[in-house]
């Protein structure tokens, strides 16, 4: 599959054409961002992280009857997925306090949440991605009724899914940012399921392993996404090289 044009660049990753016009190539970059673009670096080797640990979450979340839209990893750095029309709309799932929603009510970081927090949040870089509810997305046509339940039952599918996950290789999942698309009638999981969307603590020692080491100058980021990687590919880690 040739890459093709580019069609979209963001803050961590480029989308390109392929020959194919339903399908997209996905490049991950190892640019960094945080607070709305306001701090910007770079974190080595964060790309290829992020494609591979994307890549083998989107298939276990596949395996686990969620619908995604990833077709399959082509290097270190890319992967293909479908072509989607994404919903501007970006939900979070809390499953521990920490970061906005401790800033917007208060509570201390490291609170279970019993059941998990959903949210929606308005897709807009302008306005710092603002927390919303379902009235605004139906009131402004983001979204239809219809859609807004099946993404929130397919949040929901993930978060058990990737919670049983890394309980397994002793991380916590704090929370984390999905975004859907539409094709061809239907909803997708889509964007990239990283530490740079994720808060993923080691279990016991509360250890930040995820994009805050940078959002807060805590050091050791890159080896705390080389770490999340060695623990999601598992034995098959023996085999990545770059990322070691
Ligand atoms: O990151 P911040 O504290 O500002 O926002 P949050 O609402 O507490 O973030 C919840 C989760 O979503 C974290 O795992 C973030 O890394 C992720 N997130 C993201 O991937 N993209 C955004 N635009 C905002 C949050």
């Amino acid at each position: 599959m040739n890459r093709g044009k580019q069609l979209y660049e963001g803050k961590a990753k480029i989308l390109y054409e392929t020959d194919d016009p339903e399908v997209l190539l996905q490049y991950f970059k190892d640019d960094a961002t945080a607070f709305n673009a306001q701090k910007r670096g770079t974190i080595v080797d964060k790309g290829v992280c992020n494609n591979r640990i994307s890549a083998a979450l989107f298939t276990y979340l596949e395996g686990k009857g969620v619908r995604t839209h990833f077709v399959k990893q082509v290097d270190d750095r890319s992967m293909l997925v479908k072509r989607v029309a994404i919903v501007p709309l970006e939900v979070t799932i809390r499953n521990i306090t920490a970061g906005g929603m401790s800033r917007l009510l208060g509570i201390e970081e490291g609170i279970v949440l019993t059941p998990p927090v959903f949210e929606w949040h308005y897709k807009s870089d302008a306005l710092g991605d603002p927390l919303i509810n379902d009235d605004h997305i139906l009131s402004q046509g983001w979204a239809t009724a219809q859609e807004l339940a099946r993404i929130r039952s397919e949040s929901f599918k993930v978060n058990d899914a990737l919670k049983a996950f890394f309980n397994e290789r002793k991380i916590d999942l704090v929370d984390f940012k999905l975004e859907f698309g539409r094709f061809k009638g239907t909803i997708l999981l889509a964007d990239e399921i990283s530490p740079d969307t994720m808060r993923l603590w080691e279990h016991g020692t509360r250890t930040k392993l995820d994009k805050d080491r940078f959002r807060r100058d805590l050091g050791d980021v890159e080896a705390a996404y080389k770490e999340v990687l060695r623990r999601v590919l598992g034995e098959k880690s023996q085999a990545v090289g770059a990322a070691q």
